[in-house]
């Protein structure tokens, strides 16, 4: 098994499951759920930075990348959590924030202490002449991106918040430090890393102002360095260990830049994620605007990214949801009266794609954005920034709280919903951000009711099972369609056709003929649709994936 035929399973371990009723989740709280995870059949879990971290972007502002946030366990915990997932054939993949370090940072305090070699980790510089930022820069969380470094005329660069100074990668000190960071959590059997926000890491020595109307992200965003950094990482730790597998965040990057990082010639990485498909209700690229997604584009960027990075031998990660998204169902689908289907049409289009699908936790029984009414319920930084920004736009608060209320990274951060019980059968406490829709969405009932749950089984097992589903080909299929999004996987003498309709009508759909009068096979279809034929209805939200042969009986992976 390679990792074309894995489904990777990610857990943000603050909202999974809270063990010792503080109302934030934990290690042990996880290891409590593993036989939960087991019954899905996933194969690895990514996890999100659990590391001691002052929590001022949630754990993406590391203070030490070596030990464990005491609030969410500690490393005995963690070794407990690697043994007992192994026993069930599950790897952990860990996320690795080496962008920028917390401000806390025994590299950073000593920076302010004076130390010249460790102000040489960080991205600091002389103001301009008449004390400005060196830049004009804008941090991705609003504001400057410089702060005033201690009481010196000099500034440091912080692309995030402003307790998440950026590390100085051409300092080939600072990427040493990072690479024994990676092998010393190999040492302890992690056998996976996400590399956070990867592709920033590239900044020139001489930094320069962006011009008006320039975005200043393309001054630093996936420039060429950043693959000779990648490849000098693969050498000196993941590389060393066959199948590990690693996966890149990567920040407004291309096709062809992430064929470059995943092509298994160029000794990079194995796989990345790139977010076009996720700007799509966006209006005029600006996120913070609520607008219906455009089904067209979302189409055309699939299909883009899936022949190019086929044809550049590239692999590509596979997702609707993370930490940073609301959830797709809100967003793609319908979170009332199609939940269900829609959270089963989604999953269909993910997983029988060509590359590695994630499943974010509870998306596997269709968790939906939390019902808040107040913008004091959404704790994300980014968030309350952006509702101060709009205000400042000129916004009304109605305006700006719907805005948020759509767009909010807390969408995807509400506690697990374990139980209709009090806090969602997540704590006895009150968690630290509160659960809404847990009485009709929740893994009792999803596990009863077997729908949206039993559908992922389905899936995974389909990858598993079938190489033309890890392995095949990827060729577009009815680009027109107004409707639909289909494609067609090839392998050997198979072929699998996957229908979508993303819409809440029926939709008709005209199968070609040189599809028709094979031997064929409905692999799944949240319809109960037993037989493929020449012309079909689609109804709202179906979903189909049908196995057509050529001759003799296609390979399998069993
Ligand atoms: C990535 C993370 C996000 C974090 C940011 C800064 O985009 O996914 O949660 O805020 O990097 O580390």
């Amino acid at each position: 098994m390679d990792f074309r035929d894995k489904v990777i399973y990610q857990i943000y371990p603050k909202s999974f499951y809270d063990s010792d009723n503080d109302g934030i989740g934990d290690l042990r709280g996880i290891i409590e759920k593993i036989p939960y995870l087991a019954k899905l059949n996933i194969d690895m879990i990514w996890f999100n930075p659990f590391f001691v971290s002052p929590q001022k972007d949630n754990g993406y502002d590391i203070a030490d990348y070596r030990a464990i946030d005491p609030r969410l366990g500690t490393m005995e915990d963690f070794e407990e959590l690697v043994a007992k997932l192994k026993e069930h054939r599950i790897e952990v993949m860990l996320d690795m924030v080496f962008n920028h370090t917390s401000t806390k940072h025994e590299w950073f305090q000593k920076a302010m202490k004076g130390s010249k070699k460790y102000q040489d980790y960080y991205i600091i510089r002389d103001a301009k002449a008449n004390g400005d930022p060196p830049t004009n820069w804008t941090s991705k969380f609003g504001g400057p991106a410089w702060e005033k470094f201690g009481n010196t005329d000099q500034y440091y660069l912080h692309l995030y918040d402003k307790s998440q100074a950026d590390l100085n990668w051409r300092n080939p000190e600072v990427r040493s430090e990072l690479y024994q960071v990676i092998n010393f959590w190999m040492e302890k059997g992690v056998k996976g890393f996400r590399f956070d926000v990867i592709n920033v890491t590239g900044k020139d020595e001489r930094l320069v102002d962006a011009k008006p109307g320039e975005e200043s992200k393309f001054l630093y965003t996936d420039k060429p360095v950043v693959h000779d950094y990648l490849k000098e990482m693969n050498r000196e730790s993941f590389g060393k260990a066959a199948g590990t597998i690693t996966v890149g965040e990567m920040s407004s990057t291309t096709i062809q830049n992430s064929i470059r990082y995943t092509n298994p010639d160029h000794h990079e990485l194995t796989m990345v994620f790139n977010f076009h498909h996720l700007k799509v209700d966006y209006q005029n690229g600006e996120k913070w605007t609520k607008t219906k997604f455009d089904f067209m584009k979302l189409k055309q960027i699939l299909d883009d990214w899936q022949s190019g990075m086929a044809k550049g031998n590239g692999w590509n990660a596979l997702f609707w949801n993370n930490h940073d998204q609301p959830r797709a169902i809100n967003r793609f689908g319908d979170p009332g009266e199609y939940r269900v289907k829609s959270a089963q049409m989604l999953a269909t289009v993910i997983h029988l794609l060509r590359g590695t699908p994630y499943i974010y936790m509870g998306e596997e029984i269709g968790m939906i954005d939390p019902d808040y009414q107040v913008i004091r319920e959404y704790d994300d930084i980014e968030a309350t920034n952006a509702y101060h920004m709009l205000l400042e736009k000129g916004l009304s608060e109605s305006e700006a709280f719907d805005i948020v209320h759509t767009k909010a990274r807390d969408n995807s951060r509400t506690p697990m919903q374990w139980s209709d019980k009090e806090h969602a059968g997540f704590s006895e406490h009150r968690p630290w951000l509160k659960p809404t829709n847990y009485k009709e969405i929740n893994v009792e009932k999803a596990l009863k009711e077997g729908s949206i749950f039993n559908y992922y089984q389905k899936l995974i097992q389909l990858r598993k099972h079938y190489r033309i589903v890890s392995h095949g080909g990827y060729e577009s299929f009815l680009m027109d369609h107004p409707d639909v999004f289909a494609y067609v996987r090839t392998y050997k003498n198979q072929k699998l056709l996957v229908l979508n309709n993303f819409f809440k009508k029926n939709t008709i759909v005209a199968i070609p003929d040189r599809y028709l009068g094979l031997s064929s096979q409905v692999l799944i279809s949240n319809d109960d649709r037993k037989t493929f034929e020449k012309q079909m209805i689609l109804r709202p939200y179906e979903a189909i994936a049908c196995l057509l042969t050529d001759g003799e009986s296609g390979e399998q992976n069993v």
